[in-house]
């Protein structure tokens, strides 16, 4: 099956970055979300994007008109019935994406490959929601998508080989490095990269070093481009509260108990970037 027009459903950070990645690859993509505002504001997103791309050289007033006419605006599941791929990138709430698939795997063609970007639920429950569990598979982008050279390839218990190879190869296409991963609770990336995030967090609770100086080190003894508590506030706190709680219960293991601290803040509703603050202020 040749896959030429995909869908991405949710049309926030990173279900437009997708989007935006897919479209400058060659995909005819169908931008997908609850209200047409969002999708609005997900399509505004990437032309503010591909606009820099030509001030800044990397891209023609040409390719960058072309990219934008890949794209179809859509508040409706039933728009997949000639996609191939859908992609499913919607808010990290189990109910929500569990709802998605349901949906949508009675609406789009049943060689369709249905994928979910999420960085923390089990693919394989995903799969289970569908008509198809063999052409269910994770595929989990890094934020910012279009900078990030990851994908992990996540296979459910029940994802068919053809299913694994035919993403492993479009993640490729598409300029990306392509991991091909077994679901397992934070899969390869999150279940390091999220418990060293914490830890950071602990050692200011601990009141061993200020913040600032914690993402000082790590960026000056680590090389780390980014602090971890300033990478905290850019995943957002409420998702690394959720995915070292999916460690912690995944693996009933005590090594991964999130901090005190990093729970405080998600009660505080201080969920990082996204609201104007989290550890640090953004307004
Ligand atoms: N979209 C597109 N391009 C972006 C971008 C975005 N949202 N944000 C930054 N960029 C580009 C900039 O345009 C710039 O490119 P040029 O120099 O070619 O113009 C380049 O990235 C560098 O950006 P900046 O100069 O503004 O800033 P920087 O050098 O500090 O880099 C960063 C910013 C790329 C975000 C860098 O700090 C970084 O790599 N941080 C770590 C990011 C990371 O670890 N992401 C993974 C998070 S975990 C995750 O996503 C998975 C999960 O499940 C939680």
């Amino acid at each position: 099956m040749k896959i030429s027009k995909v869908m991405v459903i949710g049309s926030g950070t990173m279900g437009s970055g997708i989007a935006q990645v897919l479209a400058e690859n060659g995909y005819d993509v169908i931008l997908n979300d609850i209200k047409e505002e969002f999708v609005a504001r997900g399509q505004l997103s990437i032309i503010k994007r591909l606009e820099k791309d030509v001030t800044k050289g990397r891209k023609t007033e040409k390719e960058k008109d072309e990219i934008i006419s890949r794209f179809q605006l859509s508040t409706d599941y039933s728009d997949a019935e000639d996609v191939q791929l859908v992609i499913e990138a919607a808010t990290e709430n189990k109910a929500i994406k569990l709802d998605i698939f349901k949906k949508v795997a009675e609406l789009a063609p049943d060689e369709t490959i249905l994928a979910s970007n999420t960085s923390s639920l089990s693919i394989t429950e995903i799969a289970n929601a569908t008509n198809r569990p063999e052409k269910v598979i994770g595929m989990h982008f890094f934020n910012p998508v279009p900078v990030m050279n990851l994908v992990e390839v996540t296979r459910a218990l029940t994802t068919d080989d053809h299913t694994a190879e035919t993403i492993l190869k479009l993640s490729e296409e598409i300029g990306k490095t392509a991991i091909d991963v077994t679901d397992s609770p934070g899969f390869v990336v999150n279940r390091v990269l999220i418990p060293m995030i914490n830890e950071a967090i602990f050692t200011v609770y601990e009141g061993i070093a200020s913040m600032e100086e914690v993402d000082e080190s790590m960026k000056l003894g680590a090389n780390h481009p980014m602090g971890p508590i300033a990478l905290a506030d850019y995943i957002g706190l409420d998702v690394c509260l959720a995915i070292m709680t999916v460690l912690y219960e995944g693996f009933n293991d005590s090594k991964y108990r999130p901090c005190p601290l990093l729970k405080k803040y998600v009660e505080a509703g201080r969920l990082g970037r996204k609201t104007g603050s989290g550890f640090y202020n953004y307004s």
